[in-house]
């Protein structure tokens, strides 16, 4: 897909289609004010006969306009008119790219940049239309026999009027795109069952991205390489499991300048039945997607190559498969980690904790400046903020401040919960230095507590994505991409800090 800028006469551009906004109550926006005046108020006589109200979510094809040189014009519903929420203007352009996605449109004009959103700019606008317009158009059909058809929709302009700052609206569209791009590349692998999209798999995407940009190198640890490291938490988790687990370990220098690397690390576990803490049935299916976290670092480095961003980024996937087996770990085993503390594994449904661990011990070794790690790592982020903000816990609060921040630009939001010391005593065991469970209370927060043991030497914060990289509604099952933007907008903010 194409993304332009376009100005000028809005009734004399001969495009396929022009896409302008009505507010409730038949109120026309600034834009289709201007269509609605060239055609002599076309466009009011019909509102009057109540064919679409405005609301958000309505639509309504009009061909041949009088007096007005497009093809089509596309009336997209706006709701009351006022600042809009920034949650309204997605809603309206993933509206509107539905519709011309149904369409034989190759190329439409979007003139839906007069919307006024609270606390957010032309360029903001701008950005969220492209990533919006991108993401409705998502298909994941590689694996099905009939391909669907792949809409038709080839090129996107987007209007501005008056005097617009043509260098951040460009910006807005590249960035916007290099986003897109990488949300779509952390829902495909995410979106792909566990017996294609293995441990191994995700090393060799790793190693792909490697081939595709000068400015990353890729290494993989094996579990032999894990086992004389001494990383006795990960490799409890694969021990069920016929896939080999791999540790892989991506570098993004996008910058001479020596800099201590920004680390993301991300939970890969490609599937999780729970290993011999069986999943029931039900709870299982939706597991594939235990590896978003490791999903959204390659999605978020494979953004900053593209973007070029002067940073320098260490990425880290726990890649292994949480099985039951012969060889299984089981309930009370004690493992020792990479740090020397050790773990009595009470349930070794909790595995992500167990994986992560290690990689965040490993990590110290570049001498990171800030550590993110993403995991889809509890049922109880779900229940405690269901699937719109994804859970934060940090030992920093500038960090936690600056992710918090970045999720509201980007629109991919999350939301602070305590680090205490009082929660740390849920994680007693009498015979090892810890329990990998905390019990059913707080259980967003005592695996923090957990992890928090194994970050002590760094500014960490953990995202915990289980209710939002990924969803069930039904039959339906997706994944997000998420959180790609808020993480691409943390480092945008911090190249410019
Ligand atoms: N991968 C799951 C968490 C999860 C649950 C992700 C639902 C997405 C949707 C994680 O490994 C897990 O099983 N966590 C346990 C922890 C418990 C045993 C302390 C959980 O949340 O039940
Ligand atoms: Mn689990
Ligand atoms: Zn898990």
């Amino acid at each position: 897909m194409k993304f332009r800028l376009e100005h000028g006469a809005l009734d004399k551009l001969a495009h396929e289609c022009l896409v302008v906004g009505i507010h409730e109550n038949h109120e026309l926006t600034a834009n289709a004010e201007k269509l609605n005046k060239a055609s002599r108020a076309y466009l009011a006589q019909l509102l009057k006969k109540g064919e679409i109200q405005g609301k958000i979510g309505q639509f309504l094809f009009l061909y041949q306009v009088p007096h007005v040189s497009a093809e089509r014009v596309l009336l997209v519903g706006c709701g009351e008119k006022k600042d809009l929420s920034a949650r309204d203007f997605r809603r309206i352009m993933g509206c509107a790219t539905k519709a011309l996605g149904t369409t034989k449109i190759t190329k439409a004009l979007i003139c839906l940049t007069d919307l006024t959103v609270m606390q957010h700019d032309l360029a903001w606008k701008i950005k969220q239309t492209v990533e919006v317009c991108l993401e409705s158009l998502y298909q994941f059909n590689s694996l099905k026999s009939a391909k669907s058809d792949h809409p038709s929709l080839k090129q996107i302009d987007l209007f501005t009027t008056g005097k617009v700052n043509l260098k951040s609206c460009e910006e807005a569209i590249k960035q916007g795109l290099a986003i897109a791009k990488g949300v779509e590349f952390t829902k495909n692998l995410a979106n792909l069952p566990s017996n294609i999209c293995t441990p191994s798999y995700l090393a060799s995407e790793a190693k792909s991205l490697a081939k595709k940009y000068k400015t990353i190198q890729t290494k993989v640890l094996e579990e032999a390489d894990m086992k004389k490291l001494g990383m006795g938490a990960f490799l409890a988790v694969t021990k069920g499991s016929k896939e080999a687990a791999k540790l892989v370990c991506i570098e993004y220098k996008g910058t001479q300048k020596k800099q201590a690397p920004i680390a993301l690390v991300g939970k890969g576990i490609t599937f999780d039945t729970g290993g011999l803490s069986l999943k029931p049935a039900d709870s299982m299916v939706g597991m594939k997607y235990d590896m978003c976290g490791a999903a959204t670092v390659l999605g978020t480095i494979q953004t900053a190559a593209e973007l070029k961003l002067p940073i320098h980024i260490i990425g880290i996937l726990a890649a292994a498969e949480n099985m039951p087996g012969g060889s299984a770990t089981k309930p009370e085993d004690i493992v020792t980690s990479l740090s020397g503390q050790t773990i009595e594994i009470m349930n070794t449904d909790a595995e992500g904790r167990l994986v992560l661990c290690d990689a965040l011990t490993y990590v110290e070794r570049y001498k990171p400046s800030v550590v993110i790690d993403i995991a889809t790592l509890t049922g109880a982020v779900v229940i405690a903020l269901g699937h719109h903000a994804t859970g934060l816990v940090s030992n920093y609060q500038p960090l936690a401040d600056e992710l918090l921040a970045a999720g509201i630009k980007s629109h991919d939001r999350a939301w602070q919960l305590p680090l205490w010391e009082e929660y740390q005593d849920q994680l007693k065991s009498p015979f090892a230095d810890m329990s990998n469970v905390g019990g059913r209370s707080g259980g967003v927060i005592t695996s923090s507590c957990f992890l928090s043991r194994f970050t002590k030497k760094f500014h960490w914060a953990h995202l915990d994505v289980a209710g939002t990289a990924a969803m069930m509604m039904g039959n339906d099952r997706f994944a997000t991409g998420r959180p790609v933007p808020m993480l691409v907008q943390f480092l945008l903010d911090r190249c410019h800090k």
